[in-house]
């Protein structure tokens, strides 16, 4: 299937993860995709295993000359940006007494004006295109409700399903799609990092936290990148063109709403 032929596409922390499988995805359906990411070396390995079609630049989301310069850099590279996936973010957990400030002003300076700028900076050049875009916000589970130990990243993914909604109704008036995909658990390197900050809080062994986070998935099992590489697709695609300021949850039946 080639559903993205033709089209060129942004996605912001693809060096690895679910950024990568989005990547990948993308470009067996005919996109050319920059992959943007604040590890060069490794936006750059990422794009070589993917070829011709995928370019790496560099890019820190919580830097705004840094986003100006990754927008320029692949508006010039692949003609345009038909596409944008904000998907770069950080996870932080720590009990509400012991958060630190500079660790809340991190987080938001990433999740969310991170995701907010990029936003922007390439809705202007949608706008200005004249032919409208697509637009998907990375939120989480974790942005649903709250959780006792995670209260920063949760509420910086509560801000992305917010955006979402303001974006979108903003930005339709233009063409431009803005949607979120909201997964669950989806193991992979991101979720090494979440399992050693439960080792150290609720004093588990390591592997403990995932084990038991994906035996309580109604499906079954933790998710993968690759399930959620479909509505990354469709929300890309024409097929979604009505669909505006909505967050899907694509997380095995964690959360129904
Ligand atoms: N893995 C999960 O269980 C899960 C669940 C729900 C939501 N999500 C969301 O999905 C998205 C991708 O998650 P993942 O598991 O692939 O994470 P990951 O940690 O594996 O990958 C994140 C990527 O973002 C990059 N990055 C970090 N800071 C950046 C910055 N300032 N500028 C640019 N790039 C930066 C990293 O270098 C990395 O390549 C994130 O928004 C995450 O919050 C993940």
């Amino acid at each position: 299937m080639t559903r993205l032929a033709g089209k060129s596409a942004l996605i912001t922390g693809a060096a690895r993860g679910i950024g990568r499988a989005f990547a990948e995805t993308y470009v067996r359906e005919g996109a050319r995709v920059a992959i943007a990411d604040i590890d060069l070396a490794k936006a750059r390995a990422t794009a070589e295993e993917l070829g011709a079609a995928a370019i790496a630049v560099h890019m820190d989301v919580s830097q705004q000359q840094s986003i100006d310069r990754a927008v320029s850099e692949t508006i010039a590279a692949l003609g345009g940006i038909d596409i944008l996936v904000n998907n770069a973010a950080i996870f932080t957990a720590a009990p509400i007494v012991e958060i630190e400030r500079t660790d809340f002003d991190r987080v938001f300076n990433i999740n969310v004006a991170g995701t907010l700028f990029t936003l922007q900076a390439v809705a202007r050049h949608m706008i200005a295109s004249g032919k409208g875009g697509k637009i998907i916000n990375m939120a989480s589970q974790a942005g649903r409700r709250g959780e006792p130990l995670v209260a920063v990243y949760c509420a910086s993914k509560a801000a992305i399903i917010s955006l979402t909604q303001s974006a979108g109704l903003n930005l339709i008036t233009h063409g431009i799609n803005v949607n979120a995909i909201s997964p669950g658990v989806v193991d992979g390197e991101h979720w090494d990092g979440v399992d050693a900050f439960f080792a150290k809080y609720e004093n588990k062994a390591p592997g403990q936290k995932k084990r038991e986070v994906g035996e309580a998935v109604p499906f079954g099992r933790m998710g993968t990148a690759a399930d959620l590489c479909g509505m990354a697709v469709f929300l890309a695609s024409t097929d979604a063109d009505y669909v505006v300021g909505q967050t899907y949850n694509v997380d095995g039946g964690q959360w129904l709403s």
